[in-house]
């Protein structure tokens, strides 16, 4: 484990920001393990990985600097299952995926605009794709996507991955030339390019609560 990852590690652990969140959230109380005991409701697990949950979203940072290591098929299964894991209207769950892992590939990504260009020295990107063909609900669609492209980056930080999520939608000439690289068919729209991978930076939680965007009741 690389001194910065264990670095990062040790700030999630140590609960690192006095989460600047107005939720006192406590552990779901425990219960006394033995032969009958029902597992926990889905409410209680929620509760007792609140912390840990909260610690993922509110240390989040975007990673562009990756090291050669290679993102292992099961780490990639499970961010995967965090994006299709997302809210989605009418729970269309419109997503397909695009795992690159081919060089080659990632070059061409990395031309695509000039804000990707750090993908040609990542071993993974996921091409976060729209499937119009399940997206029944008329203008939800980008909506249910951003929903999956987010947890695939937090679920990309709680594994101790880095990632970074790079605009596609909804510029039409990166959206094309991003189709033509990953040869997707119609109706298949490519929405983000998470650029992904063992992060050879740990940039700082930012703190970001602004007490003056919060209206009481009324503006
Ligand atoms: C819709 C969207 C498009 C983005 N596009 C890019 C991009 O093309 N290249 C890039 O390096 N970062 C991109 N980002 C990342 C943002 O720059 C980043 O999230 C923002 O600066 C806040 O920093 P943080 O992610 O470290 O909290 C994008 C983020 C979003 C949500």
């Amino acid at each position: 484990m690389s001194a910065n990852s264990l670095k990062n590690r040790r700030l999630v652990l140590a609960g690192l920001l006095a989460v600047p969140v107005g939720l006192a959230l406590t552990d779901a109380p425990a219960r006394a393990a033995g032969p009958g005991t029902a597992p926990p409701t889905a409410s209680e697990a929620g509760q007792s990985g609140g912390n840990a949950a909260l610690n993922c979203l509110m240390t989040r940072r975007s990673v562009r600097s990756f090291t050669d290591a290679p993102v292992s098929g099961e780490l990639v299964r499970r961010v995967l299952a965090a994006g299709m894991q997302a809210p989605s209207a009418g729970n269309e769950r419109p997503w397909q995926f695009v795992v690159v892992t081919d060089k080659a590939r990632l070059a061409n990504l990395a031309q695509v605009h000039a804000y990707v260009h750090f993908a040609a020295k990542a071993p993974l990107g996921i091409v976060v794709c729209a499937d119009l063909s399940k997206a029944r609900l008329k203008g939800y669609w980008p909506l249910d996507m951003s929903n999956c492209t987010m947890n695939i980056l937090l679920a990309a930080h709680a594994l101790g991955l880095g990632a970074v999520w790079t605009g596609i939608y909804p510029e039409e000439e990166r959206i094309s030339k991003v189709a033509e690289i990953c040869a997707t068919p119609e109706g298949i729209v490519p929405f983000a390019l998470v650029v992904l991978g063992h992060p050879a930076q740990s940039p700082s939680p930012q703190d970001r609560f602004e007490a003056a965007r919060v209206h009481d009741n009324k503006w």
